[in-house]
């Protein structure tokens, strides 16, 4: 149909006549002359037709807002020129201006941002905008990049299936009645994870898939009900071969779909001094603001909330220094106590100061009166707090003073501009074994139930259970958990006692995992890997906060697709054949 793309159309052809095809961005008319400016996925070109050819301007002149169009014409170099369109320097002389489908009004125009529901119920509309197309087309040249870097290192493509049986992830699964096995259910996959360990036992030795998984969870801008990961598992492995190789991977990415050079290596922490410094597993390390522990200066203060906390085995007292902080308004910080709270904070205890030199006399604070002068000495010196700073304190739990604490130092860093332009990866190692759940009165894996505990033994294992470290790690960038991935057990017998510690008794162990249980047994080689989450990678190259911007039809955050209306009641006849009756609302 066409001879050129819109977007390309340059000085090189003029004079020569071209075809095109495209939407009409803007149609004018404009004393006696009608301009087109006719975009295509590459760009837009300025069509112009003249009086003298009457069929054409005929035509041209009933042109509407995103018509379908094909245009023939000449080239020629354009007398106003329009630097920002690629195709600034020329125009199309029309000769023959076809109107191949006309547009009703559009409930929005390509080059505004008509808001959430309206993006999402006219998709098709929405990723018409050049801002969507470049974002989609960023996750393409990623997802281009990673699949020639590892076709080219003999990884093997290995697709698994859809249809199949809960592996826990740690949320809800999906579930497909089994019209075939009334009252059975296939589960969606949560990640490939048994099948591509199965895939190491099997001999493939390298592994990975584009891979679409499926978690029933609270979605947010990061996290979506089905998302993509770059899964890959590796056979005869070690957790550094595992990281150097995904490290080189993800930089030599980097390299060509954004030109940027990211860190070589990237800097390394463990998830204590994660937690200790930064109040976060994902340290967005771009903020250059770190917590301190001062428990120990405020163990003797009058401060009841600080004294209980820094006494009781398992708190935390803490304080961040904010540079420049004190000219916060009370209101501001109030909001900062708001935010803390929404993580689990009962209160932000501040403190102003305004000249560090001056003691108790340069300190502008409502507990500063509890703080005896030696304690107010220290705490300036443990901050390094200088003249104009604010400090904030949090006192709780290790757990909870660490999660709204790295929160409240996340939110200032942004509000207060205090993020580096810059790029920054790191490894999390280290992790907790496990997490106790209190509702579930029982043990939880903090990665998943596969992944391999530091020790060999099972007995130390066993006795440890509560301070064991996994062989897990999290690949973060910019405060995001792009990937997680761990070394497994490879031996039944310690897989069977991990089962046992999280509260799955041998038969059920039995029931769900007898197939991973059985294939352990005969000869699976130590194996371990690592899952993209390639949606969050292509969120951060475009430049955007949400990962919908870069998935082609997301659902929206109360789980819904707005265009298709999913998800939908299904008649009785349907549900009759699988088996299926729905139970009245509660
Ligand atoms: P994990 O659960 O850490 O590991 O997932 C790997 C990566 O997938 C991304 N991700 C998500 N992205 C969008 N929406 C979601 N709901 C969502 N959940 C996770 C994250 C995360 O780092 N089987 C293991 C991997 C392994 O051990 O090899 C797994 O799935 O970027
Ligand atoms: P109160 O004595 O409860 O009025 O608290 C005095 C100050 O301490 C206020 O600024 C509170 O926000 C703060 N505060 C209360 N509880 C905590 C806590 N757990 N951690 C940090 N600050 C707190």
């Amino acid at each position: 149909m066409r001879t050129h793309y819109c977007g390309l159309i340059d000085e090189a052809l003029i004079g020569q006549t071209v075809t095109l095809c495209g939407w009409a961005d803007v149609a004018r008319n404009l004393g006696g002359l009608c301009f087109i400016d006719l975009r295509d996925h590459e760009g837009i070109v300025q069509v112009l037709a003249e009086p003298d050819a009457a069929e054409v301007f005929k035509v041209a002149e009933k042109v509407g807002y995103e018509d379908c169009l094909r245009v023939t014409g000449t080239v020629r170099a354009r007398q106003s020129v329009n630097n920002k369109i690629k195709s600034g320097q020329v125009e199309i002389i029309a000769t023959r201006i076809e109107l191949l489908n006309k547009a009703e009004p559009l409930p929005f125009h390509a080059h505004e941002n008509p808001g959430e529901e309206s993006r999402l119920t006219y998709r098709y509309l929405d990723l018409r905008r050049p801002e969507m197309q470049k974002m989609m087309r960023t996750r393409i040249k990623l997802v281009q990049a990673l699949r020639r870097w590892l076709d080219a290192r003999d990884f093997q493509d290995i697709e698994t299936p859809i249809l199949t049986k809960a592996t826990p992830e740690g949320a809800r699964d999906f579930l497909v009645p089994a019209r075939l096995h009334p009252g059975e259910f296939y589960a969606l996959p949560q990640s490939p994870q048994l099948f591509k360990q199965i895939l190491m036992v099997a001999g493939f030795d390298r592994y990975y898939q584009i891979a679409r998984c499926f978690r029933d969870e609270a979605l947010r801008a990061d996290r979506q009900l089905e998302f993509t990961q770059l899964d890959m598992e590796f056979a005869w492995v070690t957790e550094r071969d595992v990281q150097d190789a995904t490290e080189t991977l993800i930089r030599d990415v980097f390299a060509e779909v954004m030109g940027v050079e990211l860190a070589n290596p990237f800097p390394r922490m463990t998830y204590a001094e994660a937690v200790r410094r930064y109040g976060s597993d994902k340290p967005d390390l771009r903020i250059d603001l770190e917590l301190v522990d001062v428990a120990d200066l405020v163990r003797g203060s009058e401060f009841k909330v600080f004294t209980d906390w820094a006494d009781h085995p398992e708190g935390r007292v803490v304080a961040l220094r904010v540079p420049g902080g004190a000219t916060l308004s009370r209101k501001q910080i109030d909001d900062y106590a708001a935010h803390a709270a929404k993580y689990g904070a009962k209160g932000l205890a501040w403190m102003k100061v305004d000249d560090a030199a001056k003691g108790r006399d340069g300190i502008n604070s409502p507990i500063a009166k509890f703080l005896d002068d030696t304690t107010l000495a220290a705490i300036i010196g443990a901050t390094g707090a200088q003249a104009g700073d604010l400090l904030l304190f949090g006192a709780a739990t290790y757990k909870a003073a660490s999660d709204f604490m790295g929160a409240v130092r996340l939110k200032i860093g942004k509000d207060l501009g205090l993020v580096a332009d810059a790029w920054a990866p790191l490894w999390v190692t280290d992790f907790p074994m496990f997490e106790w759940d209190e509702e579930a009165n029982r043990y939880v894996a903090l990665h998943h139930p596969f992944t391999a505990p530091a020790v060999d033994d099972i007995a130390d294992l066993r006795a440890n259970a509560k301070t064991a470290v996994s062989r897990g790690y999290d690949m973060v960038l910019n405060g995001n958990e792009i990937g997680g991935g761990s070394i497994r057990m490879h031996r039944s017998d310690m897989q069977s006692a991990v089962f046992e510690l999280l509260g799955i008794g041998a038969e059920e162990a039995q029931a769900k995992f007898g197939f991973l249980l059985d294939a352990l047994k005969y000869g699976a080689p130590p194996h371990g890997g690592i899952a993209f989450g390639i949606d969050r990678i292509a969120a951060l190259m475009a430049g955007t906060e949400s990962i919908r911007d870069v998935i082609a039809f997301p659902k929206t955050t109360t789980a819904q697709c707005l265009m298709t209306g999913a998800p939908s009641p299904i008649p009785d006849a349907q549900l009759a054949e699988v088996h299926v009756s729905v139970r009245p609302k509660a």
